[in-house]
Parts: C-alpha cells; structure tokens; sequence
C-alpha cells in the first residue's frame, strides 16, 4: 500500500493550500498517471490535474514528484515511492497553481512567443519545401522534439529568482530557429537573446537537462546559441561577467 501525499488548492474553498494522503495499492506496471486517475476516479473525484495522450507525447501531465518535475505518464509509479512508501505530489514550479495540481501556462507560452518561434526565410516561398540536407537537419533535431511539457521551467533556479529570464524551453524553442539553415534572421536572433533575461542569464545549473523528458535538452541548446552569438561577436558583457566569468564559459561552449 503506497502512500500519495498530494498539494491540494482550491482558492474558491480554502486560500491556502494544504497535503491531502491517500492511500492506494499501486498495481503491477502502473504508471504515476495511473495512480492519479485511480485516486480520481475511486478516492476524490475533485482532484484536479492535467493529462490527454498517456504516452508522453502531448506534455499535459507535467508535475512535481518528490520535488522533481517529471511527466506522470511516463514513470512508473512504485519507481518514484521513498524510503516510507509515499509519493509527494505538487503542482509544477515557478508557474502559478489554479487548482490541485494544474498551474497558469500564460507566462510560459508568452515567453515562447517572444523567441519569435516562427521561420523568417531568405527568399520568397519555393513552389514545394525548402530543403535542408541531413547535417542541417541535425542541428536542429533535438530541439524539435520539445513537447513544451514545462518541465524544465518548473525547475530552473534562474526563474526561481528572476521572472524576466526566459526560460529554457523558450531558449530551447529560439535554438531551433537560431540554427536553421532556411532562417534570415540568425544575427538579430542572438542579439535579441543576448538581452538582459536572454541566454547569457542561464546559471549553468543544468536542472533543466536533468528535468527534460524527451532529447531537447535545453541546457545544450542555450550553449548551442552562446556559440553562435560568441561567433557572431554578440554578447551582453554585464550579463556575461556577472553570471558566467568568460573562461568557464568558453570551456562550457567548448564541450
Ligand atoms: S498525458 Fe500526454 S505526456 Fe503525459
């Protein structure tokens, strides 16, 4: 019998939020998701979270377990029990909870946004694609597979203190645009990122690399674009000096 130790919130009900125990018995193979449903639909049928594909493909059910945020449909839930058989629940960090276990995207999706997530190509739309060759493609392979679950973001130190940094995802999202060889636009691109809040305000903890479910990697990402910038000549020399002193990080980019 394991034990779900969960942060409820219902601001409607109660403005602080409080630890709930439930107690289930976690079947064979079950995953975290599972158990969630299975306290939902048998236990309290209030308990509030998000989740859609059950195969870790849309990130809807990005929580923190035992303090680390992870998706629920892709761990196994007798993986994640401690040393007392239980199992800590909480929303997902540096986003604001709404209700239990589901939090305010605004200001995550607003950040994505202000990386110009979008291609702004050389030249004017061929009659089919545009073509990349395999190198190319490479370059960007990593990033396109963020499923923008928030993980990463929950669990940045930088964001923990600084609300103006973007973020990882967000830097992950600019890397994939920053290197695609269709894109015009790469100069202006690290010298927006270059911006106070931008790459260059990353603490290099690489909780963010640890957290991500899926080969962005968004630590690695943030140094892909420094390089760029360094090449480029760019960078915001306040930042840099305050945050990461200039032989750390050429021995960081270099790696
Ligand atoms: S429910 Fe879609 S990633 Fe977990």
């Amino acid at each position: 019998m394991a034990t779900f130790r969960i942060k409820r919130f219902n601001p409607e009900k109660q403005p602080e939020p409080y630890f709930e125990e439930f107690e289930l018995d976690i079947p064979d193979g079950a995953t975290l998701l599972d158990c969630m449903n299975e306290i939902k639909w048998t236990l309290d049928g209030s308990l509030s979270y998000r989740m859609s594909c059950r195969s870790a493909i849309c990130g809807s059910c990005a929580v923190k377990a035992n303090g680390h945020a992870l998706l629920a449909c892709q761990r196994q839930g007798e993986h994640l029990l401690d040393n007392d058989d239980t199992i800590t629940l909480e929303p997902l960090g540096n986003m604001k909870p709404i209700k239990d276990l589901v939090v305010d995207f605004t200001p995550f999706w607003d950040k994505i946004n202000k990386v110009k997530p979008y291609l702004e190509p050389k030249d004017e739309a061929p009659a089919k694609e545009r073509l990349q060759s395999q190198e190319e493609f490479r370059i960007i392979d990593d990033a396109s597979t963020c499923i923008m679950c928030g993980a990463c973001y929950s669990d940045c130190n930088t964001l923990e203190v600084d609300d103006n940094f973007l973020g990882p995802a967000a830097l992950a999202k600019a890397q994939r645009f920053v290197g695609d060889s269709r894109d015009s636009k790469t100069l202006q691109r690290v010298q927006d990122l270059s911006e106070p809040g931008g790459i260059w305000d990353c603490t290099h903890c690489g909780e963010c690399e640890e957290r991500c479910p899926k080969p962005a990697r968004p630590f690695d990402r943030i140094k892909e674009i420094m390089t760029v910038a360094l090449e480029k000549g760019v960078q915001t020399i306040m930042a840099h000096v305050m945050h990461c002193p200039l032989p750390i990080l050429l021995k960081e980019v270099a790696t």
